[in-house]
């Protein structure tokens, strides 16, 4: 097993207060239930971002707790790395907006698009600066807007999404703990099944545009349930085998959060237990590239992750993009 080179010192998360749940959708006009969304996906409400909270505020939310955790000051961070699929301008990124909003001054910020593997394909670049000796303090955040992105008309799809931004600070490891793999695959061949067609530089906002919603997101529900199980279930297997680790060298699983269907088959898989499994989709939805990085926040919090935990991530996103990555904490 490899001596980790970067590790997590400090989480955060920054949810809005704002929870809808299932029993929500009628009064905007859904035609759903509690009984379909949550046999379906195991959802039972999820947060949505509401008097003015944007993308970048729950991502300073996220990173304040995370820089306090790791007893580091924004002038200290190197470089800040924003994964997102909701920036809120298209054009600059939402990771300067974030440096702005902290006063991280000396840092260079940029955005990271990869859907919902987002986080984790940021931290394996931030455990790549830090081992090129570019960066000794990155800040590494997801944050989601998914509400601003769903078709609210579109009730296969705006059940399933929620707000959120989970954040990480990544530093040199000093103590034998930290990242002891990592896998990053993509397939965009598969994009069309999980995409928004319009609002970008080719297909631009129009009156038609409009009409025919496309700027929102289209996914094809089945297609996507079978590609994120079969991903997902590769990336767990990549991870161990580059940490040569097994399933029973794992305390926890924490698989990015989009379905308990999707959750339970990735852990089936690789023969981990559900007692060793992190779920939190039942209380967030899935928020995209935020997922991990909250889950990780709060499995800390309530000692799912303890001293010495080995944990594995895993995540799948559209593109299509998954990832994995072995943390010791
Ligand atoms: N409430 C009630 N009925 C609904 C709803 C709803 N919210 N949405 C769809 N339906 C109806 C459909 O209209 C359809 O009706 P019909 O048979 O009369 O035509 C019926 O329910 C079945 O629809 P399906 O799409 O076939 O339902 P399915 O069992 O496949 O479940 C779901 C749909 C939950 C989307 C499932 O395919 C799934 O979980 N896919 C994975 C999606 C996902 O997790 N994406 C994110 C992962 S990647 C990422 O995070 C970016």
């Amino acid at each position: 097993m490899k001596r980790p080179i970067a590790a997590i010192v400090g989480t955060g998360r920054g949810v809005p207060e704002g929870v809808m749940t299932n029993y929500d959708f009628a009064a905007i006009g859904i035609e759903t239930s509690h009984d379909w969304i949550f046999e379906r996906s195991g959802i039972v409400e999820r947060r949505i971002a509401r008097n003015g909270e944007t993308t970048c505020s729950m991502a300073a939310e996220a990173s304040h707790k995370a820089m306090e955790r790791a007893d580091v000051h924004p002038g200290q961070l190197d470089m800040i790395i924003l994964s997102t699929a909701t920036p809120d301008r298209l054009l600059p990124s939402t990771a300067v907006d974030l440096q702005a909003e902290l006063g991280a001054g000396r840092a260079a910020a940029f955005d990271i698009g990869a859907a919902c593997s987002g986080w984790l394909y940021g931290m394996t670049v931030a455990e790549g600066m830090i081992t090129s000796g570019v960066a000794e303090t990155i800040l590494v955040v997801g944050s989601e807007k998914m509400s601003a992105i769903v078709d609210w008309k579109d009730r296969a799809t705006c059940v399933l999404f929620g707000d959120g931004s989970g954040a990480a600070i990544v530093q040199r490891a000093k103590t034998g703990k930290g990242i002891l793999s990592t896998f990053l695959r993509s397939d965009g061949k598969l994009a069309d099944l999980l995409y928004r067609p319009a609002g970008g530089a080719t297909n631009q906002f129009s009156q038609q545009v409009l009409d025919e919603r496309t700027q929102f997101v289209r996914m094809a529900g089945r297609e996507v349930f079978k590609h994120a199980v079969r991903s997902m279930s590769e990336a767990a297997d990549r991870a161990l085998d580059a940490a040569r680790l097994t399933a029973e060298d794992i305390d926890l699983l924490i698989p990015h959060q989009a379905n308990v269907r999707i959750i339970e088959a990735t852990a089936k898989h690789s023969n981990i237990s559900m007692d060793k499994v992190y779920v939190n989709v039942d209380r967030f939805g899935n928020t995209s590239s935020a997922s991990i990085p909250i889950a990780i926040d709060e499995a800390l919090e309530r000692g799912r992750i303890k001293e010495g935990s080995t944990v594995l991530l895993v995540a799948f996103g559209a593109g299509f993009t998954w990832a994995s990555m072995i943390i010791r904490f």
